[in-house]
């Protein structure tokens, strides 16, 4: 099983609107996905379900107190589980950040998850906290959504900066990829950025695609549910996920036993 870390060092950059949004392209390209929520703040329970946010979840597997089985949770969508974050109290946000942090317990919960899953998507909270940097430890590839506005360039440095520093103490996610998130192609300043990213980094760490900043994205919020199923049919924006999805497939060299490599009979 493959894993992907969303982080940034800067908050409120689309980490887990991503996030979601990702996992479940990858469930309906055919890849069995856990969708793993690793913010303290519940960020994935809050945008789908109140019910997600009393559940067990990853802080209690990490405590000793749940099992695997106890803190996943399957969805109606087929191939596709979430792991939210678990009961975290704010005096126990610090305790969790040092257990999560030298990666091991995660690491050890992907490796139960391997044999059920191709792969694990995990969401974390901003900046490079405990969490985070052991998120960045114990998953295989990392992607970095960049808001398209001009004070995010910094953050992109600064991951780049947390991944060499992780690499030099021995393993570390692998950078696939910066996706530019809300941008404006109305608006000169987002613009600006997207450009300046296109001249910064190599053409193999971003994506042809970007995240439009887009109304939808509230309303899918505010309606607990990805965008691919706000309505049907599915808003545009979906696709954007599609092909990143597709696109990281490729880069992580995803596998899956679900997948069919050839043309499948319409008829009988
Ligand atoms: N492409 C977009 N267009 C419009 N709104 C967006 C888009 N992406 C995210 N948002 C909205 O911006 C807000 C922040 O997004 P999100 O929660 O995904 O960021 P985050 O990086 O996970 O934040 P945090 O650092 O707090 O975890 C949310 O209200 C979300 O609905
Ligand atoms: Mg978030």
């Amino acid at each position: 099983m493959k894993s992907l870390v969303i982080a940034s060092q800067k908050g409120g950059v689309g980490k887990t609107t991503v996030s979601l949004n990702l996992a479940y392209a990858f469930a309906r390209a055919g890849y069995r996905t856990v969708l793993i929520d690793t913010d303290p703040q519940g960020a994935i329970g809050l945008s789908l379900s109140k019910s997600l946010t009393t559940r067990l979840g990853l802080a209690d597997y990490v405590a000793g107190e749940a099992t695997v089985d106890d803190a996943l949770v399957p969805t109606k969508v087929d191939g596709f589980a979430i792991i939210p974050v678990g009961t975290v109290a704010p005096i126990e946000t610090q305790s969790f950040g040092a257990a999560m942090a030298d990666g091991s317990r995660l690491r050890g919960l992907l490796e139960a998850l391997g044999p059920r899953f191709d792969l694990a998507l995990v969401d974390t909270p901003c900046g490079f906290g405990g969490i985070t940097a052991g998120a960045l430890r114990a998953c295989s590839h990392a992607v970095s959504p960049i808001q398209a506005e001009p004070i995010s360039l910094r953050s992109v440095m600064q991951l780049l900066e947390m991944v060499k520093a992780l690499g030099a103490e021995g393993e570390v996610a692998g950078v696939v990829g910066f996706l530019l998130s809300m941008l404006q192609t109305n608006d000169d300043a987002s613009l600006q950025v997207a450009r300046d990213v296109w001249e910064m980094f190599p053409r193999e760490l971003l994506f042809d695609v970007s995240v439009p900043r887009d109304g939808v994205f509230l309303e899918a919020t505010a309606a607990g549910v990805p965008v691919g199923l706000l309505r049907r049919p599915a808003p545009p924006v979906t696709h954007v996920f599609d092909l990143v999805a597709s696109e990281l497939a490729r880069r992580m060299e995803l596998d899956s036993a679900r997948m069919v490599d050839g043309p499948q009979s319409l008829l009988d």
